[in-house]
């Protein structure tokens, strides 16, 4: 017997465990014993019945991530399932917790499959950038009928034990211990008496298949896959499930796998995987974290309102505090209509609509935030008004209460030093819109103690975000970046490129939008009300503004849009302004290539995060990463910017940046120290001796 999976008996009933924590993954220290184990359980003439089960929190998770890359050892996944098809007697998988990937796909190789009520069963592969390499997509179509397997497949979403039992994909769903269940579900097939049909021979769905239907489907996730390779091969191998004799369709999934296994999307999928726990994991001891019951949000405005969604949603009951009853009731009114939609959009049930709304409670007085644990601010982005407002909370909040701003570019220490208790000041620097968005900086400043670090860190899993740690500079991680962009894209129109031009390069670099497209989306009046109180200038953008013309709001900004129109069409206006404003600088237009506009704009975003790693800003590269994939929709096929930077090539990168130092003087293209040794080491390691 091994570590890693034993063999228990209940009577006549064999009980096969896998015990590999944290998550049970399929590592090769797994599957040796395990299929030791069960052709040892197949040839004992005293077992009548197999459970297959997990110790710990779930049953398998999947393949062991950390094994791709690297030569397979055997046996792999396909041959223990193999194996466990040449069981005559009956094998039950038991599932708790979750039957992720290789998980479920070796649940699928046993002739029946039982779960525990809370059971979630998925194939998430897709989102690594592969496909089920076990089989799933040849079988679970044999369960689930080709188009549910596909849509399964190719979003990767695992489903409840519910919906697993009702589309037959699990023969039972028990409440309470299972593995008990299990056997006596097992017992009980055996008394029945066989043959047991093993998955890969039950093909009766698959005839029914409606392939027009299924291809239409297919054509349509293809599209929206925005040039990934792994949701279109997964539905060309359920595809093959269909038209091919299963061992020719297992074969074909194979050699997809393979091939996706080693893409460069993948590598950067699974980069972004260990990226984001990474990034949850602050450097040093563990401390005792604080106790976050109540939590308080001033402001009821789109931020605000957001983020004290974002918090009810987790759970923790909200006091919202606004500066009037009517600024208080709208917020509310706004945060009831939110949850509305979501009704009508059928993604929340009635009475959980009713339980969300029962968590806030609203307020025009300071000094009912005296019972907050964590109060957070999103009042207007202005220093004099954000330190009158935690002079307010230095004098109310209770001891040891954390204190944060939302603030997206002022100085954290600056507050901080403003109060008595700068330990208890950090920043928390949410998305908009703020229920919705995954990415969370959370900014340590100067005096944050560590426990009010962790337990935020600690609070933001909790709320299903994804939390990156910064330092204090302007703009933080992400916005100080997407700056060092935008000069470039303003730059590029000036200099004869077109709003649409600019923003389909991005959007065939893999972006769901361009910076126009995007801007135009956000409100363009936010970046010119930054740039004012920094006495800095964008010559079209602030023009645009100085017309009144904020983008989709007013229905123009760099684009034009029609009455109730999300997209924009070109605007001859802007192209005229774009036009006079060049002359006027005596530039004279020219063409220039998508090439030129990526590099123009994306060399200089990873220059800045290459500074932000020197300053140490950031800790890891992967958390620069985490940050613009979570926050700013950069491709996840391309990994973020510092991955994308290591195969685009460092060297190119700092050669093309000195090229265009010498042309325009401009700072944002003198490469950054910390890039040129990455161009000679391959490392973004600060501390690493070149
Ligand atoms: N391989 C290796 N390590 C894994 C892993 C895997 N499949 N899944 C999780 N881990 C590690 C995590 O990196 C983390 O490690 P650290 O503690 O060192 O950071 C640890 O296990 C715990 O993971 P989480 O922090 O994510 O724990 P959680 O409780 O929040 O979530 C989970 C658990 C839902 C299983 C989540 O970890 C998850 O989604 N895992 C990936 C599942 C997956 O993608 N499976 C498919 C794998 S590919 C495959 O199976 C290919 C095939 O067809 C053969």
């Amino acid at each position: 017997m091994s570590d890693f999976v034993k063999v228990s008996r209940d009577g006549d009933v064999a009980i096969v465990t896998i015990d590999n924590p944290p998550v049970n993954a399929l590592s090769f220290h797994v599957r040796e014993p395990l299929m030791q184990a069960l052709l040892a359980m197949r040839d004992d003439a005293s077992v009548a019945a197999i459970v297959l089960a997990c110790a710990g929190r779930t049953f398998v998770a999947g393949a062991d991530i950390t094994e791709f890359g690297k030569p397979v050892q055997q046996p792999d996944l396909r041959a223990i399932v193999a194996v466990l098809e040449t069981i005559a007697k009956p094998t039950v998988a038991a599932i708790h917790g979750t039957a992720l990937g290789g998980g479920l796909e070796l649940a699928l190789g046993c002739h029946f499959r039982v779960a525990d009520a809370g059971a979630r069963l998925g194939l998430p592969e897709v989102k690594l950038g592969i496909l089920p390499g076990g089989g799933g997509t040849v079988r679970l179509p044999r369960l689930l009928g080709a188009v549910k397997a596909l849509r399964m497949i190719v979003s990767g979403m695992p489903i409840s034990a519910a919906e697993a039992h009702e589309a037959g994909l699990v023969d039972a769903v028990f409440q309470g211990d299972l593995t008990p269940h299990a056997v006596n579900f097992a017992r009980e097939m055996a008394r029945k008496g066989g043959p047991f049909t093993p998955v890969r021979d039950r093909d009766d769905l698959l005839g029914e298949t409606d392939l027009a239907a299924f291809d239409a489907e297919a054509a349509d996730l293809a599209r929206k896959a925005r040039g990934l390779e792994a949701p279109i091969a997964c539905a060309q191998a359920v595809r093959n499930a269909v038209t091919m004799p299963f061992d020719e369709a297992l074969a074909a999934e194979r050699a997809l796998f393979v091939k996706l296994v080693a893409s460069d999307q993948s590598r950067a999928q699974r980069h972004l995987f260990f990226g984001e726990r990474e990034a949850a994991k602050l450097p040093g001891k563990d401390v005792v974290k604080r106790r976050i019951g109540r939590v308080g949000v001033i402001g009821a405005g789109t931020m605000g309102g957001g983020i004290a969604m974002a918090f009810a949603n987790g759970g923790f009951p909200v006091t919202l505090l606004e500066t009037s009853h009517e600024a208080l009731q709208r917020g509310l009114g706004t945060i009831e209509k939110n949850y509305a939609v979501s009704v009508t959009r059928g993604s929340l049930s009635e009475e959980a609509k009713r339980d969300r709304l029962a968590q806030f409670k609203g307020s025009t007085d300071y000094a009912d935030l005296a019972d907050c644990d964590l109060i957070i601010e999103a009042v207007f982005e202005d220093m004099a008004v954000k330190k009158e407002v935690f002079g307010k909370l230095d004098a109310v909040a209770k001891p040891g209460a954390i204190l944060a701003t939302n603030t997206s570019y002022l100085d954290i220490n600056e507050i901080a030093a403003s109060i008595s208790r700068p330990q208890d000041v950090l920043g928390l620097h949410f998305f908009s819109p703020a229920n919705v968005m995954k990415l969370l900086e959370i900014v340590r400043a100067e005096k944050t103690a560590p426990d009010a670090l962790a337990s935020v860190v600690d609070l933001a899993r909790r709320i299903g975000k994804v939390a990156v740690v910064v330092g204090v500079c302007h703009g933080f991680v992400g916005n100080r970046m997407l700056a060092a962009r935008g000069s470039e894209s303003e730059a590029l129109l000036l200099e004869g490129a077109t709003p649409s031009q600019i923003d389909r390069a991005f959007t065939d670099f893999g972006w769901p939008m361009g910076p126009f497209q995007m801007g135009d989306l956000a409100g363009l009046d936010i970046g010119w009300r930054n740039r004012k109180a920094r006495g800095l200038t964008a010559v079209i953008a602030d023009t645009l503004c100085e017309r009144g013309h904020f983008g989709q709001k007013t229905g123009r900004g760099f684009y034009l849009y029609e009455a109730g129109a999300r997209a924009g069409i070109p605007d001859p206006e802007v192209e005229s302004l774009i036009r006079e404003k060049a002359a006027e600088k005596g530039i004279a237009p020219r063409e220039i290539s998508a090439d030129e506009i990526i590099e123009r704009t994306l060399y200089p975003l990873v220059n800045e995060g290459a500074k932000i790693l020197e300053e140490k800003i950031a800790a890891r590269a992967s958390d620069i990463d985490v940050v613009w994939v979570n926050g700013y929709g950069f491709p996840i096929g391309r990994g973020g910017p510092m991955f994308w930077a290591g195969l685009e090539g460092a060297s190119k990168i700092v050669e093309r940046l000195e090229h265009w130092h010498q042309r325009t003087g401009k700072d944002v293209f003198k490469p950054a120290q910390l890039l040129k040794r990455m161009a000679e080491t391959g490392s973004w390691d600060v501390d690493a001796k070149a």
